[in-house]
């Protein structure tokens, strides 16, 4: 792991034994006699939640501890805050598909990471200043993917079609259907369509990873019909809906009015191949 923020500041090397052993400690569920002094300006009700929301996670009860994110792969120094480099060993198709999208392209190319500051779209004002990275979407300790889902990005994002959304029929289901700790399928929240689930054949499983490419379904359009909405809906219903941009503005609101003259076209020459 290289560029990791926190390293050689001059009092993580006392924090180091003691977290990395407190780690350890919680890992094997056995707090009692460790005395959390801690990481810079962590007070010890921080790092209790942190403990807490870790120990109901995914992470936990996959043996992925403390140390797992918090050390250095090489050095094995003790980082405070951990950037996207701490997960990419495990996670590398997200971590790779996030850094292609207009999310993560920033941190690709080297730049400062992207803030809602630089952005063309409207955002909440109080995150201006909010950097991109994993942690902008996941609560890192906990790995709540069903918060990572709406909560998350409308932290950030304030236009009408964001805004927009918790209103729509899609939202209801997402309430409606909300199974803890993933999403359900059935569902339609803002990653279903901006960060699509896909299938890996080339593992052994089948698995299903989230692709991370916010700027992937978005271009061309088509792209989003056969990869997301096709798999709920018909394509007709699907290309009236997404090329009607009032429609997408008000994040889908409302059955299609559009009606595209190409699947009309489409109609005449099968009836006609047909010879009706
Ligand atoms: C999946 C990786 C991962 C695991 C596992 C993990 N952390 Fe973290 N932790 C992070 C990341 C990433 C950050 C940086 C978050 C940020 O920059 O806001 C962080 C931040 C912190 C901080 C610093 C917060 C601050 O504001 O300076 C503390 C303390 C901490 N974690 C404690 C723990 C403890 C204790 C455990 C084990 C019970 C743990 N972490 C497990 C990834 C992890
Ligand atoms: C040492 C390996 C390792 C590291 C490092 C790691 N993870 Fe994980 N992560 C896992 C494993 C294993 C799972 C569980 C996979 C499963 O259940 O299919 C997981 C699951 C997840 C999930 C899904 C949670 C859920 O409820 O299904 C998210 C989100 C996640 N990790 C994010 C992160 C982030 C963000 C980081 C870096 C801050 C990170 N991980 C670092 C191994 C790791
Ligand atoms: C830390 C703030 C932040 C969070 C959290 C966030 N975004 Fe963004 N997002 C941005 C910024 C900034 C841009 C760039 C906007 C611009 O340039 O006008 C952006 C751009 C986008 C774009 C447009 C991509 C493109 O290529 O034009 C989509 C789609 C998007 N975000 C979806 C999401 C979704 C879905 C979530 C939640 C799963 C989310 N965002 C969470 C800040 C955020
Ligand atoms: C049913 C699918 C769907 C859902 C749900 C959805 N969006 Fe979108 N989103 C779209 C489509 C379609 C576009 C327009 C693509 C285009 O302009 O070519 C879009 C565009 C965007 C853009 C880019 C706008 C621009 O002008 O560049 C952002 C940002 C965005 N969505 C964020 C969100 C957020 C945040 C949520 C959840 C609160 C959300 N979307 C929910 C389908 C969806
Ligand atoms: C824009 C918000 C956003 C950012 C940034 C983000 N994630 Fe995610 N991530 C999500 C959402 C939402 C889900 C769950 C989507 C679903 O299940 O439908 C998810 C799911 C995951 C999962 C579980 C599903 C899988 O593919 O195994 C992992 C692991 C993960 N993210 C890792 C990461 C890592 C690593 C980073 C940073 C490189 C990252 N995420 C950055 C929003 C984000
Ligand atoms: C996981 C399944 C699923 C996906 C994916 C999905 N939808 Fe839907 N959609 C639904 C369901 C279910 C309804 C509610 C139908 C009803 O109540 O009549 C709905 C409703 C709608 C409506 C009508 C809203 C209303 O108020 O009547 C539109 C328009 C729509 N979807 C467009 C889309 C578009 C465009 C996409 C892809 C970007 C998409 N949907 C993706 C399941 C899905």
């Amino acid at each position: 792991m290289k560029g990791q923020q926190g390293i050689g500041r001059p009092s993580w090397r006392s924090v180091v034994s003691v977290f990395l052993c407190l780690g350890l400690a919680i890992a094997s569920l056995s707090l009692g006699n460790i005395t959390p002094a801690l990481a810079d300006g962590v007070t010890e009700a921080e790092l209790s939640e942190m403990t807490e929301l870790w120990k109901g996670s995914a992470h936990a009860l996959s043996e992925i501890n403390c140390s797992s994110c918090h050390q250095d792969s090489e050095t094995e120094a003790f980082v405070q805050k951990p950037n996207y480099e701490s997960c990419q060993s495990c996670h590398e198709f997200e971590t790779d598909t996030f850094l292609l999208g207009k999310h993560g392209i920033r941190l690709n190319e080297g730049q400062s990471p992207l803030t809602p500051a630089k952005a063309r779209l409207a955002m909440k004002p109080e995150a201006h200043s909010k950097q991109m990275n994993c942690n902008a979407c996941h609560n890192v300790h906990s790995v709540n993917t069903y918060e990572a889902s709406v909560d998350s990005c409308l932290t950030c994002h304030n236009d009408q079609h964001s805004l927009n959304y918790e209103t729509s029929k899609h939202a209801e289901l997402f309430v409606a259907e909300g199974v803890l700790p993933r999403p359900s399928s059935a569902s339609v929240t803002c990653a279903t369509c901006h960060l699509p689930r896909e299938t890996h054949q080339e593992t052994s499983g089948g698995d299903v990873l989230v692709n991370h490419n916010n700027t992937y379904t978005l271009k061309p359009r088509d792209r989003m019909v056969s990869e997301v909405c096709m798999n709920c809906h018909g394509m007709e219903y699907a290309y009236n809906s997404i090329f009607d941009n009032e429609l997408v503005e008000s994040n889908f609101a409302q059955p299609p009015k559009l009606h595209l003259k190409s699947f009309d076209m489409v109609r005449v020459l099968r009836d006609k191949r047909e010879g009706k």
